[in-house]
């Protein structure tokens, strides 16, 4: 498939590489920066196109890939939408509720197709894990516990660079940026919150904005509860993701906030626990992981299907980051509107 990029950064070459992967073409790419535009075309050999040729560019495009700062998209998103070309939106959609807002009503008058890049969500070992927990095994979800701690933005304040996320202008913190991966893994496997409780913090004094910990504790609209703990600035980078259940639990674990390393589940009716190992790493195999989500988006497109990260996760993904952040800042338990039900 022929596919135009807005947004040429890191992310953004994964996205290339996937689709070169796929046999498909990077038709070419729009930055506002001169340097990640040399980079970008001299890897994909394809055109760095002006704004004013955006327009042109899409409308040649089996599909579009934004990845620019969540809070430089909704000309972008016009720009796609209005030539009814496919889009494939990075995670978080937007920083704001009206942004996002702009995006849905956009999404609804093209009557578009988005995927919004929960790129966790395809990956083999949390399709496994999702799999066996819609079987029903582990019964009806009791505790989901979260941990995802490891060096990341603004490890020990020194990273820093010239990165959007530690730009006081476009800085949204992780709570929004990467723990909106971690709504969609929770609500696929166990629905959508009833209310959400939170502490947050960063660790870079002259950006208040950015925070780089984030402790989430929240109810599900079952009745479960959930807890979310991350880290962008952990000395030991460690995860676990469990789904606790009334039968039986099943944890996700790996040396790093996303490496999916080992699944290991265990049920009442069981002696012993099972464990698979993955070789589904995220720090060695980025491009691997972004993959699956392009793999999974051409599919969806090719059939006719739904994605199965529509705009609606990206949304209500916002809607409970929001909720986690108003909770540590006026230091209250938020109810999730109705809007959350993913
Ligand atoms: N799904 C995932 O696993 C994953 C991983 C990393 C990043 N992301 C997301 O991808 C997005 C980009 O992150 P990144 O790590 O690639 O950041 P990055 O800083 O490497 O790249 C962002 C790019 O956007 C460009 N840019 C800035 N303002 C722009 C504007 N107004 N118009 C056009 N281009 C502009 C920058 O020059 C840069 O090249 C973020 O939303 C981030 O959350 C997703």
């Amino acid at each position: 498939m022929n596919v135009f990029m807005i947004g040429g950064g890191d992310i953004a070459r994964h996205h290339g590489r996937a689709v070169v992967r796929l046999g498909g073409k990077v038709t070419g790419v729009y930055d506002v920066s001169e340097k990640m535009l040399a980079v970008y075309t001299a890897e994909f050999g394809c055109p760095s196109v002006a704004y004013d040729e955006i327009e042109a560019y899409v409308q040649q495009a089996d599909y579009v890939v934004i990845s620019t700062p969540p809070t430089k998209r909704l000309d972008y998103v016009e720009m796609v939408l209005k030539h009814h070309v496919p889009l494939y939106m990075e995670k978080p959609v937007a920083c704001t509720m009206d942004d996002a807002m702009k995006i849905k009503d956009m999404a609804d008058k093209y009557d578009a197709k988005i995927m919004v890049g929960f790129a966790h969500y395809y990956r083999p070992a949390y399709q496994k894990m999702l799999e066996l927990v819609k079987t029903g095994m582990f019964g009806e979800p009791v505790d989901i516990a979260f941990s995802r701690l490891s060096p990341g933005f603004g490890f020990h304040a020194k990273n820093l660079g010239a990165s959007w996320r530690t730009d006081p202008d476009l800085a949204c913190g992780m709570t929004v940026e990467s723990v909106s991966h971690d709504w969609k893994l929770i609500t696929a496997m166990a629905g959508g919150f009833e209310t959400i409780a939170c502490n947050y913090t960063g660790t870079i004094a002259s950006v208040p904005k950015f925070d780089n910990h984030t402790s989430i504790t929240a109810r599900l609209r079952s009745g479960g509860i959930v807890t979310i703990a991350a880290s962008w600035a952990c000395d030991i980078p460690t995860c676990s993701r469990a789904y606790i259940g009334t039968k039986g639990s099943i944890f996700l674990t790996g040396e790093g906030m996303f490496e999916f390393t080992k699944l290991t589940w265990k049920t009442e009716d069981m002696e012993y626990a099972e464990s698979i190992t993955f070789n589904d790493s995220y720090d060695h195999a980025t491009g691997d992981v972004i993959f699956y989500a392009h793999e999974a988006f051409q599919d969806a497109l090719k059939a006719g299907r739904e994605f199965d990260t529509p705009l609606a996760d990206g949304i209500s993904a916002l809607v409970y980051s929001l909720a986690a952040k108003r909770s540590s800042e006026e230091q209250i338990t938020v109810k999730v509107p109705d809007w959350g039900e993913a």
